[in-house]
């Protein structure tokens, strides 16, 4: 396949744009769905897929190139780390995935393990482009990801809150029966987990301030804030897992990475002093572009909401610190 690829280089057959190569590491339901997505919505993408499971990766490398001929100059194969020497972009989705009644943090010390054999190698590659993470719990690993990596910390980039962020966006329009679309700015911040909490003072719905709804009272909105935060587990219970918002929210990430067309999007972010915190990743809005994180936008917090980021803080620290 890396010959045919080659040849059709040389040729330079259907290569008209600029050609984005991204290594994807895991090929579970939110590596593959993210993979569907990427393809759809950059065209000219090169894909490499690496995951430990041969048998199933080779199924989905198969399956995704059938689409490749509807979707542009895509190109999908089967790869490993040493494909990351001159990607653009890694993308990690592997790691166990979370059960029903399991914690995102429950899975720490699983995919903090799973995430050192694929670090290592993957710098070893001499990689030099972006690290998009999605694997629980989101926060700690990307954090690791930047201190194995050593990467500058802008070039490490989790899915954090922007998956809840777009949930939040979805019970508040099924409230207020309202497009989706038209809601603007409603923000989930903290750890993509159990003390994520909701932001919504800048927040608008069709253009007005969410505080002049009168549905949106303090009755309300600790059930919406609950909703939100356990949407996941719901969906888990019902169905096994999730994978399509995750897919898309890392779609994002990367399609504004590899097309340099900037985005504001909750995630992940390094913080260096945003919320006095520091040297740790965090959800919260960031302007995202080709060199990965442009800007960590830092909320103006109520102090009720203050105390909810410096929990979250605290138990991203935590568990930090169990690993020393
Ligand atoms: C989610 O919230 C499991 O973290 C994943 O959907």
């Amino acid at each position: 396949l890396r010959d045919y690829f080659e040849t059709v280089h040389m040729r330079g057959i259907s290569l008209m744009e600029e050609q984005h190569k991204v290594v994807l590491v895991g090929s579970g339901a939110v590596g593959t769905a993210f993979a569907f997505s990427l393809l759809q919505n950059i065209t000219s993408t090169e894909l490499i897929i690496v995951d430990i499971n041969n048998e199933r990766t080779q199924g989905n490398v198969l399956d995704l190139q059938d689409i490749t001929p509807l979707t542009g100059t895509n190109f999908v194969r089967k790869g490993d780390y040493n494909d990351a020497a001159d990607a653009d972009l890694v993308v990690v989705t592997a790691g166990v995935p979370r059960q029903q009644g399991e914690s995102r943090l429950d899975l720490f010390k699983k995919n903090t393990s799973i995430l050192k054999t694929i670090i290592t190698p993957v710098v070893a590659s001499g990689f030099k482009g972006c690290f998009v993470t999605s694997s629980n719990p989101v926060d700690v690993l990307t954090t690791i990801t930047q201190k194995l990596s050593g990467f500058p910390r802008e070039r490490v980039i989790g899915s954090g809150t922007s998956l809840d962020s777009a949930r939040l966006a979805v019970e508040l329009a099924f409230k207020l029966e309202v497009p989706v679309q038209s809601i603007k700015n409603a923000y989930v911040l903290g750890e993509h987990g159990d003390s994520s909490f909701v932001a919504l003072s800048k927040t608008t719905v069709l253009g007005k301030r969410l505080t002049e709804f009168t549905e949106i009272n303090d009755l309300y909105l600790p059930r919406l804030e609950e909703s939100v935060r356990t949407r996941g587990s719901r969906i888990i219970a019902l169905k096994g897992a999730t994978y399509y918002g995750v897919a898309v929210c890392l779609m994002k990430i990367c399609r504004a990475i590899l097309t340099g067309k900037e985005i504001k999007l909750p995630v992940s972010a390094p913080l260096t002093g945003q919320y006095g915190q520091q040297n740790i990743y965090l959800g919260t809005p960031a302007i995202i572009g080709a060199d990965g994180i442009k800007e960590v936008i830092e909320l103006p917090l109520s102090s009720e909401e203050k105390t909810k980021m410096d929990l979250s803080a605290k138990k991203i620290r935590m568990i930090l610190d169990s690993l020393k």
